[in-house]
């Protein structure tokens, strides 16, 4: 029996008992643990880990996941939400509404029936940036570079699909990539347009030497 130790209060006395092995034992084992599992992991400031892990890198793979997975199914909503877009292009509540924002907004740099003003001509088969629903609604959603402004903040996007289908009505809206080369649309001046084509070339070098150079790697 271990000694008591001589203190006492109201007549209680305590032994002194050492700690348990075991408990000593668990205290000393979760010590090499920790130890272990601050240099596995990033813990020390300038030291990043045996493992290699860190939060960030095993965010962008999660992320690279999904974005394999959702990728077809983006594709699939992108593909029926311009295939609805096209479809608006007959129906005439919609193009009435679209010709309403258009009069409003578009009209004073494309012409009140889209003949073209500071604005290029929306009605003919000739496209700087492509007359498919896509393209439209891409330059109408982001603009584009020599003055066309940006309208995704401006308007709703029903106001934006109203507008689209009523721009891709005027030509019909089957016409395809740009055409602009082959017969200049008369308001579009030959330099604006040449410049326009070397941006173009010059973008398309870049990129290829881009993927050039990540094959090479
Ligand atoms: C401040 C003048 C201005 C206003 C307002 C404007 N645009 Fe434009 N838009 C332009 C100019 C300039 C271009 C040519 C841009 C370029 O060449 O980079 C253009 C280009 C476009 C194109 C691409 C044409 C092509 O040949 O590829 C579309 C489509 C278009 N505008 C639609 C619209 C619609 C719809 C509206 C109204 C919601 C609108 N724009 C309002 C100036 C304007």
């Amino acid at each position: 029996m271990a000694k008591l130790l001589d203190h006492e209060f109201d007549g209680i006395q305590e032994y002194d008992n050492p700690i348990p092995l075991w408990l000593t034992s668990l205290f000393g084992i979760t010590m090499v643990f920790g130890l272990g599992y601050a240099l596995y992991f990033p813990a020390f400031p300038g030291h990043s880990g045996i493992s290699g892990w860190s939060a960030a890198k095993q965010y962008d793979e999660q992320v690279a996941v999904e974005e394999e997975r959702y990728a077809p199914l983006r594709a699939e909503a992108e593909k029926k939400a311009l295939e609805a877009l096209a479809a608006l292009t007959e129906d005439q509540a919609t193009l009435d509404k679209g010709h309403e924002v258009f009069s409003l907004r578009c009209s004073p740099c494309h012409g009140e029936n889209a003949e073209g003003r500071v604005g290029p001509n929306l009605k003919d088969a000739e496209w700087l940036y492509g007359g498919d629903a896509k393209s439209v609604l891409t330059s109408i959603r982001e603009g584009r570079p020599k003055g066309m402004p940006k309208w995704k903040t401006e308007l709703g996007s029903e106001d934006i699909q109203n507008v689209t289908a009523y721009v891709l009505s005027l030509s019909g809206g089957s016409s395809e990539a740009p055409v602009a080369e082959e017969t200049p649309a008369p308001e579009a001046t030959p330099e604006a347009e040449s410049a326009e084509a070397t941006s173009e070339s010059e973008s398309a070098t870049a990129e290829t030497q881009e993927e050039a150079s990540k094959e090479g790697e």
